[in-house]
């Protein structure tokens, strides 16, 4: 929503996919459209650009996993600077201690990136890949020419290699200053929610909370807003939106 992004495919496993359209519903409330689709097995992260093919009707797209969390001051600037890039592909490299567990990337001498490699034995640089990706229109075609990996996945970083090589990957550093937690973990997990409770707390904001963003884009107005906040009204969540609503 921070992208501007309004349309949205929820992907998840067939028993998951009912179980997020159920909480999350068509988006209406919010001004945005949800669609949920469902993905047969574990094939691999770029099996998405396929399995949403139809929805993005020859459009471009970001691709999103729903264990991680981003955070941070600059967050929507890089998010409409990669959003508004017309050809090729982005992604965000972010500096972590344990790079073996995602996909890394190497730099030359010049500090451009020139190679991706998925969960490394030897990483080349303590710079990981996250899961945000921005595509252009040709990644859904792409993908259909993808292999399975010795894990039987279409990795997500083949993918980024097709780019790469291409010379159409746009590879940006995700400074120090922002967050980037995964969730994957019930450790990480426990981690992240005490990182959002800090700042939650100190600021008497919330993060990430959808109604919110919808009415700061200006996607759904004060009375909307203020509609959402009643029906939750008597828990923190509903006096929040109410006093986000209310506010000069
Ligand atoms: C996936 C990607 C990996 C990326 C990571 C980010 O890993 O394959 O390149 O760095 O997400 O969370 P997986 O979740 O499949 O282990």
């Amino acid at each position: 929503m921070l992208a501007g992004i309004r349309e949205m495919l929820v992907i998840s496993t067939p028993r998951d996919t009912p179980v997020f359209e159920s909480l999350l519903g068509t988006g209406r409330e919010w001004g945005i459209e949800l669609g949920y689709a469902a993905q047969a097995n574990p094939g691999g992260l770029a099996q998405a650009m396929i399995i949403a093919e139809g929805f993005l009707n020859g459009g471009p797209s970001a691709l999103i996993l729903g264990d991680n969390l981003f955070y941070g001051h600059e967050m929507i600037s890089l998010l409409k600077e990669a959003s508004a890039q017309e050809e090729g592909a982005s992604v965000f490299a972010y500096r972590v201690n344990d790079p073996k567990r995602y996909g890394v990337v190497e730099f030359g001498p010049d500090g451009r990136a020139v190679e991706l490699a998925e969960k490394p034995e030897r990483p080349r640089s303590s710079y990981a890949v996250t899961g945000l990706y921005f595509y252009d229109s040709l990644a859904p075609g792409l993908a259909r020419t993808l292999a399975p990996s010795p894990r039987g996945e279409l990795e997500i970083t083949d993918l980024n290699r097709l780019y790469l090589k291409r010379g159409l990957l746009s590879v940006k550093v995700m400074g120090r200053g922002f967050a980037w937690l995964d969730t994957g973990t019930h450790e990480s997990l426990l981690e992240a929610s005490q990182f959002i409770r800090t700042i939650e707390k100190r600021q008497g904001l919330k993060i990430a909370c959808p109604e919110e963003a919808a009415f700061r884009n200006g996607w759904i107005g004060r009375d909307e807003l203020r509609a959402l906040g009643e029906r939750m009204r008597g828990n923190p969540y509903g006096e929040y939106l109410s006093a986000v609503a209310d506010e000069g």
